[in-house]
């Protein structure tokens, strides 16, 4: 049975806060990391003075990379109040805090006028939203005509996975709802959206994968005694997942769409 949509949110949102989701995953929650950001931030075509909004912002660090990289204004959104509060002292650190703000959001309510966007990415986080369809209809909404959305995900084959890739901990690992390729570039078509490329990077996956074992790894060897279980489930979790990756049940892939 799939957990409750608010319990899922909640969790996300708690999970990728703070210092220990810093710790394991780096500067960016994504596979793939600034160069995949990069490859998002060039398809969306966008110019100096343009807003571009980034969907489930996180640590603010590819909101500050496309602002780099474009010249547009960046308005990051992520249900965690931490993640929003940290990535604005980021965007002040890096003397970036005019042209790039964070607020408080839900993607399935995104709080931005309609036709007020002319990008959007969304790295590793749809496949964590429990209702894509309105997600994607909500990217429709904000895009003015002629604007991309540029999303990078975990893809999977849900019916394939095992049942440890099926639990709340790996819904909020961003696997138990993830889905292929296609699905999400259906999603995105029957959202409003003209899907003009797929292209998938399963290998980032792999290569996410491996760090946050080092990672878990290491905590084990320094001697974190009282995580000792969470540090256990963590690596079974990464271990299955790294399985399912080899056995071509998951993947990384990448979707650029464009409303009419
Ligand atoms: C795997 S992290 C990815 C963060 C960022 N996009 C990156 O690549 O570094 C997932 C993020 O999605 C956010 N999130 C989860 N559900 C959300 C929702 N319904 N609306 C907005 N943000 C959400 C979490 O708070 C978390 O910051």
């Amino acid at each position: 049975m799939s957990p409750a949509p608010a319990q899922v949110k909640s969790c996300c949102a708690a999970a990728y806060s703070g210092a220990t989701a810093r710790w394991l995953l780096g500067d960016s929650f994504h596979p793939g990391g600034a160069r995949l950001t990069s490859r998002l931030a060039s398809a969306l075509q966008v110019n100096t003075g343009d807003m571009v909004i980034d969907v489930a912002s996180g640590p603010g660090t590819s909101a500050l990379q496309v602002a780099k990289e474009t010249g547009c204004d960046v308005l990051g959104i992520d249900l965690s109040a931490e993640n929003v509060e940290d990535a604005t002292h980021a965007a002040s650190s890096a003397g970036l805090a005019e042209r790039v703000r964070f607020i408080q959001g839900d993607a399935e309510a995104l709080p931005v006028a309609d036709e007020s966007a002319d990008g959007a990415i969304c790295e590793c986080a749809l496949c964590t939203f429990p209702d894509k369809a309105m997600a994607a209809e909500q990217f429709t909404r904000v895009l003015r005509p002629g604007a991309r959305v540029a999303i990078s995900d975990i893809t999977a084959l849900p019916d394939q996975l095992p049942p440890e890739l099926t639990s709340l901990q790996a819904w909020v690992a961003c696997i138990a709802d993830a889905r292929p390729l296609e699905e999400i570039a259906s999603l995105l078509q029957d959202g409003g959206l003209i899907v003009e490329r797929t292209e998938r990077h399963d290998h980032e996956l792999g290569a996410m994968l491996a760090r946050v074992d080092a990672r878990l790894k290491a905590a084990r060897l320094i001697g974190a005694g009282m995580l000792y279980p969470q540090i256990a489930t963590g690596r079974e979790l990464v271990a299955a997942a790294q399985l399912a990756l080899a056995r071509g049940m998951l993947g990384y892939g990448v979707v650029i769409a464009r409303k009419p």
